[in-house]
C-alpha cells in the first residue's frame, strides 16, 4: 500500500528539528563573515591552538606517505591502527603512569565523536546525566540528542570552578552518569583532588559511570593534570575521552581516542562502526609518528611557554583594562572566563547581546558565558592562545573603548 506523502509533516526528523542550534556556530559565522567585509577581527572564540602543527612531523609524515601512499590512505579495522593505540598506551604510562592496554582503546574521529559514541553507548533514553555549570556546550546538546534528563552542579567562580563536593554526592546518587572535563571549557580549571576524589568515590558506590573528557590535559602551566584512573580503585566504571586537535594541534585532522574498562571495548567499537567505519587514516598515522618519534613531546616543550605568557599577558591586560570585571588566573587550558555583569547590568544587556553588539561594532568577537550552561550568563569566554601578546591586548583595548562609548566605564 502506498502511504500518502502528507503522513510526511517535516521534512526533517525530530532527532534534528529538536536540536538547537548552537549560538557558538553562530558567532564564528560573524567573525567569518565580518573578515570577510574587510573588517579587521580581533577573533577570540575558537578553541583553535595558537600554533601550527609540528613542521618536523610534517615532513616526516609526507616522507612516509611518499614511500609508501597506499598504506597511509587505506581502510583499515574499525578500533584503529595497532601501531597508535600501542604507542598511546605508552605514552598513558608515561606522563600518567596509567596502565592501558592497546585493546582497550578506540580511535576515534575527534574527541567531538568520543563524547557521542560513550553517551550512546553508554546511556538510554530517559537515563540521568550530571553536567556540571557551566560547561562545553556540546555537553548539552548531547544531552538532548541522546534524550537524556540533565541534573547539573554549579561550577562557581567562589570556588575556583570546582564544583561543591555536596552537590556531587546529591545529584551523582540519582545519575547513571557524570560527564566533566578537566582542564575545562570554558572556565579552564583543573578539577581538586577532593573533588576528584568525591566523583569516584560516589560513582563506584552507586556503579555510575564517569566520562572523563581529557582534551586538554597536556595544556596545564601550574600544577599537574588529574589522572583519575590512578584516583580510582579499577578502569571499571571510567570512561576517558582524549583529542589529538589541542596538544598536537591537528584539530582539522578530527582525531581523538576514548578507553574505558575492557568489557566494554567490543559494544564501543560496534557503534563506532555504524558511526563512520574508521577514522581518518592518515591522520591515524600522523599521531602515531608525533607519539612515536618524539615530535609530541618537542612540539609541547616548544608551545607550553608560549601560551604561558600569552596567559599571562592576556590576564594581566584584562584585569587592567576591565577592572571590575572578576577573572581568576587560569591554571591550564585555552580560555579566560571573566565575569563581566557590572558592565553587562549597567549596558542593560545580556552576554549573548553584548557579544554580538560588540562584534558588529568593534569586530571583537568573544562567546557568551552563557553559552556554556545558565551558571555561565555574565561571562565570556576568551581564547588567549591564538593570538600574539600584542594582539590580545589590542583587542581588550577595543572592548574598553566600546565600554566607554557607552558610558559604563
Ligand atoms: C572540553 C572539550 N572536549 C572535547 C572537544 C572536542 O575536540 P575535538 O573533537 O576537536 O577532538 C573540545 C573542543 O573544543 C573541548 O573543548
Amino acid at each position: 500500500m502506498l502511504i500518502p506523502g502528507d503522513l510526511y509533516l517535516n521534512r526533517v526528523s525530530r532527532r534534528v528539528s529538536t536540536l538547537p542550534l548552537n549560538p557558538h556556530r553562530v558567532l564564528i559565522a560573524r567573525a567569518h563573515e565580518l573578515r570577510k567585509r574587510g573588517v579587521r577581527v580581533y577573533d577570540y572564540t575558537a578553541g583553535q591552538p595558537g600554533l601550527p602543527p609540528s613542521t618536523e612531523a610534517l615532513e616526516y609524515f609526507m616522507e612516509m606517505v611518499r614511500e609508501d601512499p597506499f598504506k597511509h590512505f587505506r581502510y583499515m579495522p574499525t578500533q584503529g591502527l595497532v601501531e597508535l593505540r600501542e604507542a598511546l598506551s605508552e605514552d598513558l604510562k608515561r606522563y600518567g603512569g596509567v596502565d592501558v592496554s592497546p585493546d582497550q582503546i578506540l580511535i576515534t574521529t575527534g574527541g567531538a565523536e568520543a563524547l557521542l559514541i560513550s553517551i550512546l553507548a553508554l546511556l538510554d533514553e530517559g537515563d540521568t546525566i550530571l553536567l556540571l555549570d557551566p560547561s562545553y556546550s556540546v555537553y548539552w546538546d548531547l544531552a538532548i540528542f541522546a534524550k537524556l534528563r540533565v541534573e547539573t552542579c554549579t561550577q562557581s567562580f567562589e570556588r575556583e570552578f570546582n564544583p561543591d563536593p555536596e552537590c556531587i554526592k546529591e545529584k551523582l546518587n540519582r545519575a547513571r552518569a557524570v560527564l566533566f572535563a578537566s582542564p575545562d571549557n570554558p572556565t579552564s580549571r583543573v578539577i581538586s583532588s577532593d573533588v576528584a576524589k568525591t566523583i569516584v568515590e560516589v560513582a563506584y558506590e552507586r556503579n555510575a559511570w564517569i566520562i572523563y573528557d581529557v582534551a586538554y590535559k597536556h595544556l596545564v602551566y601550574e600544577g599537574d593534570h588529574i589522572w583519575l584512573e590512578r584516583i580510582a580503585p579499577s578502569l571499571d566504571n571510567i570512561v576517558v575521552v582524549g583529542s589529538f586537535s589541542k596538544d598536537i594541534a591537528i584539530p582539522g585532522g578530527r582525531l581523538g581516542y576514548i578507553y574505558g574498562p575492557r568489557d566494554i571495548t567490543g559494544d564501543l567499537v560496534k557503534l563506532k562502526a555504524v558511526m563512520g567505519i574508521v577514522s581518518p587514516v592518515p591522520m591515524q598515522w600522523l599521531a602515531y609518528y608525533y607519539l612515536k618519534e618524539g615530535f609530541k613531546e618537542k612540539y609541547l616543550r616548544e608551545v607550553l611557554p608560549v601560551y604561558r605568557s600569552r596567559r599571562d599577558a592576556s590576564y594581566e591586560a584584562f584585569k587592567r583594562l576591565l577592572p571590575e570585571a572578576r577573572l581568576h588566573k587560569p591554571k591550564a587550558g585555552m580560555y579566560l572566563f571573566p565575569d563581566v555583569t557590572p558592565y553587562l547590568e549597567r549596558l542593560k544587556m545580556s552576554d549573548l547581546d553584548f557579544a554580538l553588539k560588540l562584534a558588529e561594532s568593534k569586530g571583537v568577537v568573544m562567546l557568551p558565558g552563557s553559552i556554556f550552561g545558565s551558571a555561565g550568563r555574565g561571562y565570556l569566554r576568551i581564547t588567549f592562545v591564538t593570538m600574539s601578546e600584542h594582539e590580545l591586548e589590542e583587542g581588550f583595548k577595543l572592548l574598553r573603548g566600546f565600554l566607554e562609548e557607552n558610558k559604563v566605564l
